[in-house]
């Protein structure tokens, strides 16, 4: 099994605060994993982390990508390697389409890549704008998503639900090795939670891997992982099947915290 992701040891702060304090954690190829916690625990310091954001400081430890240590690289440079991040783009872009935004993310990942800059060949420009708008065609038309959508302004009076298919759109199209979805703790409603999950079950295949982080369950019941992690206080305290997941539906954190030595939560 291709190992795609390895932390080792990963502590990281914000602001001269220590959230993450000695995660490890593994994703091979093609799995799934779920890291669940109450708030404040550090799920989303670790998804910032992973793509790069400036804010976090790792102290110690390691991120391998592929084989690659991304430390050093950043936000595009680990897109372009083939990392994605939901929720990486969740303000209004006035003037700017769905369209374009997505061609501009898609054709800015290929340049990374190849080295090659599309737009500077005419002739080459207009079969890929082609074959782009082709395929988010069709990708909208498997996600129920109206034609007309491409056409709106990013996140421009979207809704919840709507936010979420850009999302799922802006997955589909750049087509990431390993896509990690952070459900922020506000929660998504029913519609948007089914909106996200059978996008993501409609269009992820074998051959990718996806990190969900979520503080709610149900999420889980509709994207099935294969390994569930519970972080607290910047630890990974617990991992098991998916059926950890519906015990911790029951039994809440603070069973977790009765679970775990104190010495290692604290
Ligand atoms: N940008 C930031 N500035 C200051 N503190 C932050 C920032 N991001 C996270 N934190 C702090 O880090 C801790 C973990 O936050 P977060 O990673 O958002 O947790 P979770 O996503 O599990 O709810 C919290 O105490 C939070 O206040
Ligand atoms: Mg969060």
């Amino acid at each position: 099994m291709e190992k795609l992701l390895e932390i080792k040891d990963l502590h990281v702060e914000v602001e001269n605060k220590e959230i993450l304090k000695g995660l490890s954690l593994t994703i091979n190829r093609g799995e799934i994993h779920a890291i669940m916690g109450p708030n404040g625990s550090g799920k989303s310091t670790l998804a910032n982390t992973l793509m790069g954001h400036p804010n976090y400081v790792v102290t110690k430890g390691e991120i391998i990508f592929k084989g690659q240590d991304i430390l050093e690289l950043s936000p595009d440079e680990r897109a372009a390697l083939g990392l994605f991040l939901a929720f990486q783009y969740p303000h209004e872009i006035p003037g700017v389409t769905l369209f374009n935004f997505l061609r501009t993310a898609v054709n800015s990942i290929q340049k990374k890549r190849t080295g090659e800059d599309i737009e500077k060949d005419r002739k080459k420009a207009a079969s890929s704008i082609l074959q782009f708008s082709k395929k988010l065609n069709e990708y909208m038309k498997l996600l129920g998503i109206d034609e007309s959508f491409s056409k709106r302004y990013v996140n421009e009076g979207f809704s919840g639900g709507e936010k979420k298919r850009a999302e799922i759109l802006q997955l589909a199209m750049l087509k990431p090795d390993l896509a990690i979805l952070d459900e922020t703790d506000s929660g998504l409603d029913i519609d948007a939670l089914k909106t996200v999950s059978d996008g993501v079950n409609k269009i992820v295949t074998p051959e990718q891997s996806i990190l969900v982080i979520t503080h709610y369950q149900r999420l889980l019941d509709y994207i099935k992982p294969h390994f569930v992690h519970v972080l607290v206080n910047g630890k990974l305290v617990m991992s098991d099947g998916p059926e950890l997941a519906l015990t911790l539906e029951e039994k809440g954190y603070d069973w977790v915290r009765d679970q775990v030595d104190t010495t290692i939560i604290n």
